[in-house]
């Protein structure tokens, strides 16, 4: 847009968040809250430069290559962290972005621009009004104009009154700024040099300063300390689920369901309570997630059924399938069209084929199911001898009895039959049946011999 010139702030300390990990890869509904403010960036502007601190490894892996992304070795300031931006920029207008007021819209940094090359404004700021405007810069107007920002530790009382605020977010004319930029002194409570200070100077000078007020307040909410992340993703969450509502996905009870920014679902689909869905997951249409349920990196296709309290981490699940209650996919796991996980099943890194069956209290691991098999009450797999995992193979329509213990490595074949109760350590070849169990042994008349000994005295 115009030549614009996005410069995103990120190289703050993140002091009040008490935490090694840069502010800006804190996640917020499962993305590093420094992606919002570039994914606004990227929609309205030619060119995004990224201000971080030295050793910021973690945030230059999360920025596309698309950004140039500039180091502030020293912490001078705002004003000072623009400065060292100046190599990257472009000579069209400049909007500053701070790296931690992740719910701003692209829509409103593009209102600003508009009016900034409207009025031809030499500075234009986007300012809040705000019903607790503590710790954030105030507007001083004089006849309605702006004259300067103040920062909070430097107000006097009666401006610290004042509750239009600075977001943080301003467009600069470039020829304006810069020049403007070399005047600012660090001369304020903190010995910083103040972005802040630029709008003053520019004023002084008799240039046009305007300002434009966010739609929302909630848009200029910033992340400092941990309680204002908790409250920005609140609002993040709620965001996630109008637009997943918008599209047709049924949400019973928006207040206890937790998505992330990452997940897609298709329409008519419904997600009843108390449901997490998180990573890069993706949920078909006309499905249902019963309440409880919590996935994290999996994919559903169409139609699947989730009864309560399912748990699925990187797992996979085709067309039609039905799963739990309380059932415990883990990673690697795929389960066919069609197929039926029950409750208390555990699977892991295997394979279940379309239209078989594990419906009851199972532990299937490093195994590979076929189509219509049929996994009966209790059955496992023994995949771990101690020392190493081995593989399991249960091919097409066979039938594993309840309770049946398969040793891996091991191969079931096509249509076999395990009988119930059996710990099978040796390959079962197609349509046979393998019985590994202890002889029944019946004692016609037992229990009443047994209670006549009882009776008899023994000394
Ligand atoms: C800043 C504004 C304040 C405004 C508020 C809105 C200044 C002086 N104050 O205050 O008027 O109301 O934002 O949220 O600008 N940063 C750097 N390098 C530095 C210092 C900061 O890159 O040397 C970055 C931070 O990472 C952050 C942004 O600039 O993303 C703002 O810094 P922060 O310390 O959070 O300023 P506030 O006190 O919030
Ligand atoms: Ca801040």
């Amino acid at each position: 847009m115009n030549g614009l010139t996005i410069v995103i702030l990120a190289a703050g300390e993140g002091k009040r968040m008490h935490s090694r990990q840069p502010k800006v890869l804190h996640p917020l509904c499962g993305r590093p809250l420094i992606a919002y403010p570039l994914r606004a960036a990227r929609t309205v502007a030619d060119r995004v430069v990224l201000v971080v601190p030295p050793n910021a490894e973690g945030v230059r892996r999360v920025v596309g290559a698309d950004v140039a992304v500039v180091e502030q070795r020293e912490r001078l300031g705002t004003g000072h962290a623009v400065l060292e931006a100046r190599s990257a920029c472009g000579a069209g207008p400049i909007l500053v972005l701070p790296g931690d007021v992740p719910l701003l819209a692209a829509a409103t940094l593009e209102r600003l621009v508009n009016h900034h090359l409207a009025t031809g404004a030499a500075a234009t700021v986007l300012t809040a009004t705000v019903d607790r405007p503590q710790g954030y810069g105030r507007v001083l107007r004089q006849g309605g104009r702006v004259k300067r920002i103040v920062e909070d530790r430097d107000a006097t009382d009666d401006q610290k009154k004042i509750q239009e605020i600075n977001t943080s977010v301003y467009c600069f004319d470039a020829r304006r700024l810069w020049p403007a930029l070399a005047e600012v002194r660090p001369d304020n409570d903190q010995g910083e040099y103040y972005l802040t200070d630029v709008v003053g100077i520019l004023a002084r000078a008799g240039a046009r300063i305007e300002a434009v007020a966010v739609p929302e307040a909630v848009e200029a909410l910033g992340v400092n300390d941990r309680k204002q992340l908790a409250a920005v993703a609140a609002i993040q969450r709620g965001r996630i689920l109008d637009r997943l509502m918008e599209a047709g996905v049924t949400i019973l009870d928006p207040a206890t369901t937790h998505i992330e920014d990452t997940v897609s679902i298709g329409a008519d689909t419904v997600v009843y309570p108390h449901v997490v869905i998180e990573g890069d997951s993706a949920i078909g249409s006309d499905c249902v997630i019963g309440s409880g349920c919590q996935l994290h990196a999996s994919r559903l296709a169409d139609r699947v059924t989730l009864k309560p309290y399912c748990v699925l981490s990187e797992a996979v699940v085709e067309e039609g399938a039905t799963l739990g209650p309380f059932c415990h996919l883990r990673p690697a796991s795929h389960v066919g069209a069609r197929a039926k996980i029950g409750n208390f099943v555990e699977l892991k890194k295997s394979r279940i084929g379309r239209g078989a069956k594990v419906p009851h209290l199972s532990y299937v691991g490093d195994a590979t199911v076929g189509a219509d098999v049929n996994v009966g009450a209790g059955a496992i797999t023994c995949n771990y001898d101690g020392v190493a995992k081995h593989e399991t193979k249960i091919e097409d329509g066979a039938f594993i009895g309840t309770n049946a213990s398969l040793v891996a490595p091991l191969t079931i074949g096509a249509g076999a039959y395990v009988g119930a109760g059996s710990t099978i350590t040796k390959d079962v070849p197609p349509g046979a049946l393998a019985v590994s169990r202890g002889q029944q042994i019946v004692k016609e008349g037992w229990a009443a011999r047994r209670a006549r000994r009882r009776a008899t005295p023994s000394d």
